[in-house]
């Protein structure tokens, strides 16, 4: 009998995160916590039907050029941090760059996102005169950049170079955890200034965390997701944690591609009209990942643009997915999986809506 009433209070729990659009933490947890079959399907019923209203059977692309995997950071979790000296290094230049996003335009990308670590080779003055040149010559396309933290000026001037959206995830919107996951030079207060202050620019600013990450609770999530909704980021990208060889987390667990799922559904409904990737992460757990990402509400995909003799070194976990395929290859290769879910990829820009909310 108590079963059944628990049961019966899960459900009831997404219907009211349909209406509302909001649960209390406690519920959150509820939501995270619950184990009864049909539960997820039920809520990723929900989640596909919230997507649809507002973006349709559409999922964007976006073309990702892996820029640099040379990184001043030291993330304990990250396989291109600092002091991995087993990673195979490498930086492209601005003109590797710019041919990238030639060759990506050509295939039919709206959407650059240069992503790389933290490597000062990028100075303020390279990441302008490369957003310039792709805006230059593709004025159609939106840019987005992914090269972690800045001060407030730089990104103004990345901003006033023409570069539309800036990713950066919070990776977990708890203090001590955040300190659990990152060396003591890293900073959490730093993180979420930055995310401020790409906001206060204008961006259009995409956080996220990884799910599973070591020492990660339950609690740790309802924080994350108590963080997304007030934060209110156009973007979010969220993942499993997978381990990397190299990593003082080698022997930890990986992320769930289960609980990965259930999160896109959660956010999906918190924030309907966020844009919201099936991550190569998830993807890699799950062959068919992003296939169950699309299913529960995310609409985004980010196909691997990078040059195909870097690709098998920006590594950030292990056994990462499309790292042999050429550009084209792996764009078929998406549309034929979006395709398979009754999806359909395509190519416009696909900048954030706000919708009114009715
Ligand atoms: N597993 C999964 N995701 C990872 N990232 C970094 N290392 C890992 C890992 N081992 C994610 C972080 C980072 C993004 C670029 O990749 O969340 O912000
Ligand atoms: Fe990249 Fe399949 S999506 S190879």
């Amino acid at each position: 009998m108590e079963e059944a009433f628990e049961r019966a209070y899960c459900f009831e729990l997404a219907d009211k995160l349909e209406a509302e659009r909001d649960l209390t933490d406690e519920e959150l947890a509820s939501v995270l916590l619950c184990d009864y079959p049909g539960f997820d399907e039920y809520l990723a019923e929900k989640a596909r039907a919230v997507r649809e209203k507002y973006y349709g059977k559409s999922v964007y692309l976006r073309g990702l050029v892996e820029i640099s995997n040379i990184c001043k950071n030291n993330c304990y979790y990250c396989g291109i941090r600092r002091d991995n000296a087993n990673a195979e290094r490498y930086r492209l230049s601005e003109e590797q760059i710019l041919d990238c996003c030639d060759a990506g335009y050509d295939l039919g990308f709206r959407t650059f996102v240069l992503q790389g670590g933290e490597d000062p080779y990028y100075t303020d003055e390279l990441i302008v005169s490369i957003v310039s040149a792709i805006k230059d010559k593709h004025p159609d396309c939106a840019v987005t950049l992914s090269l972690g933290e800045f001060e407030k000026e730089s990104y103004q001037k990345f901003f006033d170079a023409g570069a539309d959206r800036y990713l950066l995830r919070h990776e977990t919107a708890d203090k001590e955890h955040y300190e659990m996951l990152h060396p003591a030079e890293m900073s959490f207060d730093h993180r979420m200034q930055c995310l401020r202050d790409l906001k206060d620019i204008g961006y259009q600013v995409g956080c996220g965390m990884m799910v599973g990450s070591p020492y990660q609770t339950a609690a740790h999530l309802v924080k994350d997701l108590r963080f997304l909704k007030e934060f209110k980021p156009e973007m979010v990208g969220i993942g499993p944690f997978i381990p990397h060889h190299d990593t003082q987390f080698a022997d930890c667990e990986a992320g769930t591609v289960d609980m990965t799922i259930r999160l896109l559904s959660i956010i999906r409904l918190l924030l309907p009209d966020v844009l919201l990737p099936a991550t190569t992460a998830l993807g890699t757990i799950d062959p068919r990942g992003r296939e169950k990402g699309i299913l529960a509400g995310a609409n985004v995909v980010m196909p691997n643009l990078s040059p195909s003799d870097v690709r098998g070194k920006y590594l950030l976990y292990d056994n990462k997915i499309c790292t042999g395929d050429e550009a084209a290859e792996c764009i078929r290769c998406m549309a034929m999986r979006i395709s398979s879910v009754g999806y359909e990829t395509v190519v416009a820009r696909g900048d954030h809506v706000s919708f009114s909310m009715e």
